[in-house]
């Protein structure tokens, strides 16, 4: 009982580790748009698909009856939800855009739950060849060695990371401007953007920025970002305070709850529509 999932993480971690290789070899060649989604900047290129689709085969032979919800499965009409059952959320590359550009940061994404609860999550940051880990109650892993957040409680001297995601709408990008501004004019230290949720969390759980912020995001961007957060003893909260509601499309992601209460407070809020609307 144990190690009921242990089957399950080193699977996904052996798939992450070849997805990305997949990746880096189309860094090299095949970097085309093949299409946009929910915007004109949303992109989608054959490698989203392609990796996708082999982590999807891969995981059906081996465990045929878990479930997935998958950022292009998704895009192309399959249904988003998180039931009891065991389901694989994933996000083949986690930073397409950056992808796109051959800006270096790009990752894997592979987080698993089990009565809606994760069990354990898999970045692969596929150029730094880092390979990021985390199993629900045994902490988090970069190639291995134990990852802590940051143990800084003040804001001010902090590095907050946060992103613009793909939504272009006047009123969205007002209250995103209006929260940052706040946000920088704590003061803050600094503020980052690796263009990657996953990243972003990974470097929330690492310890080099002390909180990440976005509303706009998918729940395959954060599913196994967060359970890297937890682990490394990091918290989640909604934007507005209260419980992290993965299909929200909202997070904050933060060493610690002072920092976290604390954003919610610079924060113009707005709630885009969740993951799983009918
Ligand atoms: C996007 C990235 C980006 C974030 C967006 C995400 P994708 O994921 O994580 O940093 O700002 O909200 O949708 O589309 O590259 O998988």
């Amino acid at each position: 009982m144990d190690d009921l999932w242990q089957d399950a993480m080193d699977h996904a971690v052996a798939i992450a580790r070849k997805s990305g290789q997949m990746v880096r070899e189309a860094l090299r060649d095949d970097r085309k748009v093949m299409m946009t989604k929910s915007s004109s900047i949303d992109l989608v290129t054959q490698t989203d698909q392609k990796v996708e689709q082999l982590i999807i085969k891969s995981v059906k032979e081996k465990f045929p009856t878990h479930r997935f919800i998958g950022e292009e499965s998704v895009a192309a009409g399959e249904p988003c939800d998180l039931t009891d059952f065991p389901t694989w959320i994933i996000d083949p590359i986690d930073g397409t855009t950056n992808f796109v550009h051959a800006f270096p940061f790009v990752a894997v994404s592979i987080g698993f739950c089990v009565n809606k609860q994760c069990e354990f999550g898999v970045v692969y940051s596929c150029l730094q060849d880092q390979m990021f880990t985390a199993r629900r109650g045994r902490g988090a892993f970069c190639n291995g060695e134990p990852l802590q957040v940051s143990t800084e409680e003040d804001i001010s001297r902090s590095i907050i990371a946060t992103e613009f995601g793909s939504n272009r709408e006047t009123e969205a990008i007002d209250r995103m401007f209006s929260s940052l501004r706040k946000i920088v004019c704590i003061p803050v230290q600094g503020v980052r953007s690796a263009g990657s949720a996953a990243v972003n969390m990974c470097l929330v759980a690492s310890g080099c920025v002390e909180a990440y912020y976005e509303i706009g995001i998918h729940v395959w961007d954060v599913a196994a970002g967060s359970l890297l957060v937890t682990e490394a003893g990091g918290v989640l909260m909604d934007v507005e305070g209260g419980v992290v509601d993965l299909m929200s499309r909202r997070i904050i992601a933060a060493n610690n709850r002072t920092l976290a209460e604390r954003i919610v407070k610079e924060i113009d809020s707005f709630s885009p529509t969740r993951d799983d609307a009918p």
